[in-house]
């Protein structure tokens, strides 16, 4: 099939490098020219594993990249991987995603008529990027103007092949994992599509038959605004998972216990699972802050305020400040040097927005520590954050000398550590993610441990 995709960022990207490894003709979209050409230059704009590979495979062959829209009319369906960045009060900022939606109806009314469509003249729009289900009006009247028309199909009232079904609006949530996108791309739990005419839900599936054929996946098959409610669900759930053992692990470490031991025993039971109870320091990345924001303003925006959802962020921002407060039990951080393990928001990344390092930093500031941080990938863009701070070439350097160590990412290189952390001028090792083995001849605290 001949599909366009707006948008080359993380989601953007992978998803038009991994269908083009699939087979089809892939035409990616993007305002920016330098990110147009990395990719017809054959390599990948953002950092994933095995996406380079799969870039510098298809480039300039059935991946192509360019900054203009006329690539739309000659494609079976456009997906939309626009970024809709936080406002201040978590709600969503729609206006590039929805700017994109416009000028993809504008590409597809200034089309001659016929062109790259079906013998029925229809394209399918399908919305990749997360937006809260009732957003969704708002993306099918930015088409309709663009289009000029008011003929984009309302999930309610779809229906029986009239003029109204010639551009149809669906949806298809991601799931994929940063560090193992393209990997998820391929295997992924569930497949879902969001559109309750007939003819889209075809092209959908064929656009993904090649994977579904391949996988068992199972296929999720229901209307726009729920599959995008089942992405918000599926992170806000994950997301207040770690946050209910966090909590949870907190009350262990009041009474001495070892949260780790404890979870091991409920991720038996199989209504649980062994997966996502790892407790520490907290979730972060650009996922679960964001989606579990943006679902909070939707859901208040709508009349109801989600408390199991306010607790789950609670819980989240309050554990920076118990990693740091078992600090201040051992050592005064005053003008001390204090090394952090770990900026990225998860191993296997260098994405530090929403890093838990953040508020560790800020807390060790506050403090008057002087800070030195390590991390394998991700110095680069903490260093955006924190220009001022000292940055190791490795955790043996971080350590030399420092009063005090505190474990915010669970690279598996920390567990190696042993003799590096003799060099401490005081060896106080607060472990936010219970990645150190080493627990002799040093003060060693775990935060829920
Ligand atoms: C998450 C979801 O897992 C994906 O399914 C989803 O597609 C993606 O968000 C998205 O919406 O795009 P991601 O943010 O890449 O993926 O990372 P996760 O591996 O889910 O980790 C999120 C955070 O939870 C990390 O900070 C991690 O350290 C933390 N975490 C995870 C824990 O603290 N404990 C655990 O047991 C597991």
């Amino acid at each position: 099939m001949h599909v366009t995709v707006v948008g080359s960022g993380y989601v953007g990207t992978t998803l038009a490098a991994s269908l083009a490894d699939l087979g089809h003709e892939v035409t990616a979209i993007d305002i920016d020219e330098t990110v147009v050409e990395t990719l017809n230059d054959g390599s990948a704009p953002i950092h994933e594993p095995g996406l380079d590979e799969l870039v510098a495979n298809h480039a300039g062959d059935r991946l192509t990249a360019t900054t203009s829209y006329e690539a739309i009319p000659n494609s079976d369906l456009t997906f939309l991987a626009i970024q809709t960045p936080s406002n201040s009060d978590g709600s969503l900022d729609l206006d590039a995603l929805a700017a994109a939606t416009e000028m993809t109806g504008e590409a597809l009314t200034n089309a001659p008529r016929g062109e790259g469509r079906d013998a029925d003249d229809r394209h399918l729009v399908v919305v990749k990027s997360t937006v809260a289900p009732p957003a969704l009006t708002e993306l099918r009247e930015a088409l309709a103007s663009g289009l000029g028309t008011h003929d984009v199909t309302a999930a309610a009232d779809d229906s029986d092949g009239n003029a109204a079904d010639r551009v149809e609006l669906a949806t298809n949530p991601e799931f994929l994992r940063e560090g193992t996108a393209v990997t998820d791309f391929r295997d992924p739990d569930k497949v879902v599509f969001g559109t309750e005419a007939g003819w889209a839900l075809d092209r959908l599936e064929s656009l993904y038959e090649p994977l579904t054929a391949e996988t068992d996946a199972p296929i999720v098959r229901t209307d726009p605004e729920t599959a995008m409610m089942i992405k918000y669900a599926n992170n806000a759930f994950l997301a207040a998972k770690i946050s209910l053992v966090n909590d949870l692990g907190n009350v262990c470490k009041e009474f001495g216990l070892d949260a780790y031991e404890v979870m091991e025993a409920i991720g038996l039971d199989d209504r649980i699972s062994e997966r996502f109870l790892r407790s520490g320091v907290g979730w972060g990345g650009s996922c679960f802050p964001k989606d579990v924001s943006a679902i909070i303003a939707a859901s208040r925006e709508a009349g109801y305020d989600p408390a199991l959802l306010n607790a789950a962020v609670e819980v989240n921002d309050h554990q920076p400040d118990r990693l740091l407060g078992l600090l201040d039990d051992h050592v005064d951080v005053a003008d001390k040097r204090v090394a952090v393990l770990g900026l990225a928001f998860k191993p296997g990344t260098d994405d530090t927005r929403n890093s838990r390092a953040i508020p560790v930093i800020e807390g060790l500031l506050d403090r008057g520590a002087e800070v030195v941080g390590y991390d394998p990938v991700a110095t680069a863009n903490m260093r955006e954050r924190f220009p001022d701070i000292e940055y190791a070439a490795d955790a043996a350097e971080a350590l030399t000398g420092a009063t005090g160590a505190l474990v915010v990412t669970d690279w598996d290189e920390f567990a190696a550590l042993d003799e590096e952390l003799e060099t401490m001028a005081e060896p106080v090792v607060i472990d936010g993610r219970r990645a150190i083995t080493r627990r002799e001849g040093i003060v060693y605290e775990g935060l829920t441990w």
